[in-house]
């Protein structure tokens, strides 16, 4: 994607976000604590580390990580996310935590600041993440940590396509929910080894998880459709359901710590 396509999507990112900012910022299923605690302790984080948080949305995250280390600096580019962030920061005393608006494609940050950078359910919205990767790289301390924490979708194409053409449908700044073959591709070209690795499985109930992205009606009729028609051979990979009446379908969670390794 180009400059011009680049500043497209990062309007596209920024409309929807600032749309879903008060949902998500009040989200169960994203404040949910098993999730959300084992961060710090996967990372094995010490108290002296300085730790980035990119596309930090709320704060979650960030502010999970402030509860261990000496600082941490989240980064998000739409303003209304960074305003609840500050907001949560402020409401449970954090005052190791700051957050700033910026582009994760151009992280505002020198060379080797950060002793772990972290981000989680923010590369399917990344049209490059390569080029986000190298970033993370880039600001990354020798001997630091990465981790990333994302959803990932089936290796088999149909799966593949028919979960991500859903996601796409629920919500437009989505672009690819990657199979566990190219997150390990991408790792491998970016110079950086898999020191950890954990698999969450989180049920999601269908219309919830439109409500949070405020997905329009017709749009979740259609999306209700499909996910019906995947349930015979489990054609999203995902486990489609109906439980006491509702559609439900797994999320998979993939938790990532990555290191340069012997660069
Ligand atoms: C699904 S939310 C995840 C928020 C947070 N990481 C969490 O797990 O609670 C994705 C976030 O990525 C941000 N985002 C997407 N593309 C970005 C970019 N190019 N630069 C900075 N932030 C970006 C959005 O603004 C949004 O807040």
């Amino acid at each position: 994607m180009r400059a011009a396509g680049q500043k497209y999507f990062g309007r596209i990112i920024q409309r929807e976000f600032t749309k879903q900012a008060k949902k998500f910022s009040q989200s169960q299923a994203m404040r949910e604590k098993g999730g959300l605690g084992i961060l710090p302790l996967l990372a094995e984080v010490k108290p002296t580390d300085r730790v980035l948080d990119i596309a930090c949305g709320p704060g979650f995250v960030a502010m999970e990580f402030a509860k261990h280390t000496r600082e941490v600096v989240g980064v998000d580019l739409t303003t209304e996310m960074l305003k609840k962030a500050r907001a949560l920061a402020r409401r449970e005393g954090l005052n190791n935590v700051t957050f700033r608006r910026a582009d994760v494609n151009h992280l505002p940050f020198s060379n080797a600041s950060f002793d772990v950078v972290v981000t989680r359910a923010s590369f399917h919205h990344f049209p490059h993440p390569d080029r986000v990767l190298a970033e993370m790289v880039r600001v990354l301390k020798n001997k630091g940590k990465i981790l990333i924490s994302d959803n990932t979708s089936k290796n088999d194409p149909a799966k593949n396509r028919l979960h991500n053409l859903i996601e796409r449908l629920r919500d437009p700044s989505h672009v690819e929910t990657l199979p566990l073959r190219k997150w390990r591709a991408l790792f491998k070209n970016a110079g950086l080894r898999v020191v950890k690795e954990k698999r969450l499985i989180q049920p999601r109930n269908a219309e919830d998880w439109m409500e949070l992205t405020q997905t329009p009606p017709t749009v979740r009729q259609k999306i209700h459709r499909l996910f019906t028609q995947s349930m015979r051979g489990d054609k999203t990979g995902q486990n489609v359901r109906v439980v006491n009446g509702e559609v439900v379908f797994d999320m998979n969670y993939r938790i990532f710590i990555l290191d340069p390794g012997e660069m």
